[in-house]
């Protein structure tokens, strides 16, 4: 980890990849958004692996018919600061087992967790996945999507599944400097949910209705990032930032 931009503790990841071949490219791909974000900024990875847990997914319809492992996994993600979640492209969309996976997520856990998207085709026709079918899903957990996804085709990887791609390391480098801001204050979801509960309660104890209430007290977490972090990044890399 060669630079620090935020003081608090390691951030809180968790990452998945619905890959389920062993290697997998999209296994390779988040491993490698993983390796950008540590270089960035502390982190603790949970890694969630569909190449080790798919054949446990599919015979369970309710989340405590699970094997022990995923349960554990699934409270690891639902805790998480924020999410790096890949998919193989199958027939257009996730995979099956990587939407049941999902299915098993509490519904109100994952708000405001901001999510890096990530996927990995056999066709660059098929790059608009990220979004179509991955940023709806996580719209559905009212989750905060970051603004640049990831997405590789097989040409990316040599046929050991290393990536070899510059433009696709541009790439990741440039969602990970993106993510950074919002990153910075991923953490404070959970003051900002203290502080929202207090006002509640403050707000049925006071009758009176003409008190001001000013934004900024309500929402203390919600200030506007600071792109100090995002701009070293990238000039630290020294890419262009519009790379496509
Ligand atoms: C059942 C199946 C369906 C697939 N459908 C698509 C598709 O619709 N579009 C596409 O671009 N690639 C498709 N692919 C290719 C995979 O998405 C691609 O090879 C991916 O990188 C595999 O990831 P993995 O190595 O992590 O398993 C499909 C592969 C399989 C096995």
């Amino acid at each position: 980890m060669s630079q620090q931009f935020f003081s608090q503790k390691p951030l809180n990841i968790v990452a998945v990849s619905g890959g389920l071949n062993n290697p997998s490219k999209t296994e390779a791909l988040v491993q490698e958004i993983i390796n950008e974000l540590g270089d960035a900024t502390p982190i603790e990875v949970h890694f969630i692996k569909f190449s080790e847990i798919g054949h446990l997914l599919g015979g369970a319809i309710y989340r405590n018919q699970l094997p022990q492992r995923v349960q554990d996994d699934l409270a690891k993600l639902e805790a998480a600061d924020a999410l790096i979640v890949g998919t193989p492209v199958y027939r257009a969309s996730f995979t099956g087992l990587f939407k049941h996976f999902f299915d098993f997520v509490e519904q109100t856990a994952l708000v405001d967790v901001p999510v890096l998207l990530a996927a990995s085709g056999g066709s660059d026709r098929h790059a608009l996945v990220l979004e179509h079918q991955l940023r709806p899903l996580f719209s559905f957990f009212q989750a905060q999507t970051l603004p640049i996804g990831v997405y590789a085709t097989d040409r990316d990887f040599t046929p050991e599944y290393t990536i070899k791609s510059d433009l696709l390391r541009a790439r990741i480098t440039l969602a990970v400097a993106r993510a950074l801001p919002i990153l910075e204050w991923a953490p404070a979801k959970g003051k900002r949910a203290e502080v929202v509960k207090d006002k509640s309660q403050q707000a049925n104890q006071n009758l009176g209705i003409n008190k001001q209430i000013e934004q900024d007290e309500v929402l203390t977490s919600a200030a506007v990032p600071s792109l100090d972090a995002a701009e070293s990044r990238l000039h630290h890399k020294n890419i262009k930032t519009n790379v496509a």
